[in-house]
């Protein structure tokens, strides 16, 4: 499988969110990515329930929800009556993780769980095989825009080797200052979704940004 994106409408004009979704929409983006902040989990607030209702019937692209939010398991219907397709929560929010992930699947929605910088991937040894994605974060959630971290190379050959290891089959998304000059390197690494805000939305021509991350131009790549 060739690797897919997914831009953040978090590094959109919220008040042109119709044009940001007929962009991705017409576009060689595969999913598009839904960021939640409750300003609690993170220091920054963005949007919910009505914003991911609105966008729903505008792309028929899966719509993958990134939640940064505390207690996430009491929002996991309303989530799914909103329109999500993919349901991703922070290890670092669920003491019984599990259960949150069995919730997510019991509605019908494919389970993701993210991992903060600072979290050893060996968090996810014992429900690794049970997902459909992991976001391995590559800055501290709660903002667009923020520098790529370095260590995140070594934390994705780890998650690869433990996803061998436990007979999982999950994605591996990369979330987190994602742009055409490291795409390449973290597609060779191992990443099989790559997020991407602001290297999107902020580019001179989003469409042309969305198919450089796809297939990045030759000088881009730095191994
Ligand atoms: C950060 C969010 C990211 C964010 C990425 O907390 O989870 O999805 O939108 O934005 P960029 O690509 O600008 O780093
Ligand atoms: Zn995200």
């Amino acid at each position: 499988m060739s690797h897919l994106i997914a831009p953040s409408i978090l590094a959109a004009d919220f008040a042109r969110l119709h044009e940001a979704m007929a962009l991705i929409d017409g576009s060689e983006a595969d999913w598009v990515h839904v960021d939640v902040m409750d300003g609690c989990f993170v220091p920054n607030i963005s949007f919910g329930f009505p914003v991911i209702r609105d966008i729903r019937p505008l792309t028929k692209k899966v719509l993958d929800v990134h939640l940064m939010i505390v207690e996430p398991e009491r929002y996991i219907r309303p989530f799914r009556e909103a329109g999500a397709d993919h349901l991703t929560v922070h290890v670092e929010a669920c003491p019984n993780l599990h259960r949150s992930i069995q919730m997510i699947k019991a509605e019908g929605m494919k389970a993701g769980v993210a991992i903060n910088p600072h979290t050893n991937v060996l968090e996810l040894e014992d429900v690794l095989a049970d997902l459909d994605l992991v976001i391995l974060m590559s800055v501290n959630p709660g903002y667009g825009g923020q520098r790529f971290i370095e260590h995140s190379y070594k934390k994705l050959e780890k998650l690869v080797a433990l996803r061998a290891a436990t007979s999982s089959s999950a994605w591996i998304e990369i979330d987190g200052g994602v742009n055409e000059s490291n795409a390449a390197r973290l597609v060779k690494f191992g990443a099989d979704v790559l997020v991407a805000g602001s290297s999107v939305f902020k580019a001179p021509d989003p469409r042309q940004a969305i198919r450089n991350l796809k297939s990045p131009p030759p000088h881009t790549i730095e191994i």
